[in-house]
């Protein structure tokens, strides 16, 4: 017997149907609503609305569990890569070797920009903001594959998506070299996608990158933890503008745009701008943290809190593991990694945020590698958008696979002036 769930509107009874997951989750199903009794719902930041059912990944915020298509991030963080990790979310298994060999070898066919780009890389003044640089330079990489733009067909999918993940690594590489009047890198079809990324941004002309193993491992860690999330504002926004039919590119280089956000991807930016304004300011985050709990201050302990996560991050905890040893390696001490520790600890003993369950998330020691590898705090978005372009692709690829989906058009209750007459402006008065 199908479970449902009784709502009584003007003393009538409705019936409405209940969805549950393949992990127990329950949503009610409000799709007739509408129809049947003329309300809507209204949930302000979509805290208790689910836009859709998934098959990618499962959060369970109050556990801190994090699965792609099953599979434990903890399992995949120590087991795997993040090209594999990017097999299996967007196609739903883990790949064979011959899977996998094919998935490689169109990445590298596929890395290289159509030279004409080079000449959208000059038209940025030398500050642009690489995630401005990141949005455009996705759809106007589309420009020059007309197949992209004829919308979704499966039998290119595998080739268009390819091409985005491989293609974000070299506008990424070359919009840092461009920031810094630096020649551009080729990528070298010897090295894999994360190496080449390295080599992209940091080879010079004089000398090759020096590719050191554990450095190559820790940011393909970070892609690897970084490649989807659920529902999360970017997903969102790619599936919003899926759900027209745009193309994939169009609807990377929305996701792109509404990851920038400091709310969201661009928290990993403002961690390490808080962290060496406290480590300037010469406080030992003691002072910060009584001005992240004060409304008035307009400050966040960035980094921490998560509208799913109401435990730790298993991410964040995955990444501080990798802190220390990265740095370690590299014989660097950090002293915002200090700081970063003695803020989480003072604040997961602080009844404010124990409170409201504020905890590390995955921005607030990312950074800190990010840092010990030499990559730019301008560029810590970009990382994550590279990270994250799996997730979205795989989330666009439901959307475009589900025959019955339809175009996302939330509603509204509109609370403005009611019906008025237009007046002469010689009549106005003003407000
Ligand atoms: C990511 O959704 C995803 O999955 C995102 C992500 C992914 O992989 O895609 O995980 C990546 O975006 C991680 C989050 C990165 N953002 C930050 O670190 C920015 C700092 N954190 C926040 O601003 C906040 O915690 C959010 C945006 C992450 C979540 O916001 P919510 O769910 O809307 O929570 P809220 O703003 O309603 O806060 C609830 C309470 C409020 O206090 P009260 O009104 O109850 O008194 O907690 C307070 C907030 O003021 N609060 C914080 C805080 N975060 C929430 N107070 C101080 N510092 C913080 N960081």
């Amino acid at each position: 017997m199908a479970k449902t769930a009784k709502l009584e509107i003007d003393g009538k009874i409705y019936e409405l149907p209940v969805v549950i997951g393949s992990e127990g989750e329950h949503a009610v199903d409000v799709s007739k609503l509408r129809a049947d009794t003329g309300y809507i719902t209204l949930d302000d930041g979509y805290g208790n609305t689910g836009s859709c059912v998934s098959n990618v990944t499962f959060i369970d915020g109050e556990k801190g569990i994090l699965r792609y298509r099953g599979y434990p991030i903890e399992e995949l963080a120590e087991k795997s890569t993040f090209i594999e990790t990017a097999f299996l979310i967007i196609y739903g298994h883990l790949p064979t070797s011959a899977e996998l060999r094919r998935f490689s070898d169109l990445l590298t066919q596929n890395e290289l920009l159509h030279e004409g780009m080079k000449f959208h890389f000059e038209g940025f003044p030398p500050n642009a903001h690489p995630m401005a640089i990141l949005s455009s330079m996705i759809n106007a990489a589309s420009c020059y594959h007309p197949r992209l733009m004829e919308g979704y067909n499966p039998s290119h999918f595998d080739l268009q998506a390819a091409r985005l993940i491989s293609k974000v690594r070299t506008i990424a590489a070359f919009a840092y070299r461009k920031s810094r009047g630096l020649p551009i890198n080729y990528p070298k079809p010897v090295y894999k996608y994360t190496a080449n990324l390295l080599h992209m941004m940091f080879s010079e002309p004089y000398q090759d990158y020096d590719l050191k193993p554990e450095v190559v491992r820790a940011l393909d860690l970070i892609f690897l933890l970084h490649a989807d999330h659920e529902q999360n504002c970017s997903t969102s926004t790619v599936r919003m503008i899926a759900s027209s039919r745009a193309n994939l590119f169009a609807c990377a280089a929305g996701g792109v745009c509404a990851l920038w956000g400091p709310l969201h991807g661009g928290a990993n930016q403002a961690v390490i701008e808080m962290l060496e304004e406290i480590h300037k300011e010469g406080d030992d985050g003691s002072k910060f943290i009584v001005a992240a709990k004060d409304k008035k201050s307009g400050r966040r302990l960035m980094g921490f809190g998560h509208r799913v996560y109401k435990n730790y991050d298993p991410r964040a905890k995955i990444i501080k593991e990798q802190c220390d040893k990265i740095l370690n390696s590299l014989h660097i001490t950090d002293p915002l990694l200090d700081i970063a520790k003695r803020l989480e600890d003072a604040a997961l003993h602080d009844p404010y945020f124990i409170e409201r369950k504020l905890y590390p998330n995955v921005d607030f020691y990312s950074g800190i590698i990010m840092r010990a590898i030499g990559i730019p705090v301008e560029m810590f978005t970009v990382i994550f958008a590279i990270g994250r372009m799996p997730g979205w692709i795989a989330n666009y690829k439901e959307i475009m696979d589900e025959k019955t989906s339809r175009i996302y058009r939330p509603r509204q209750i509109y609370t403005g002036a009611t019906e008025r007459k237009y007046l002469p402006i010689e009549q106005r008065t003003g407000a």
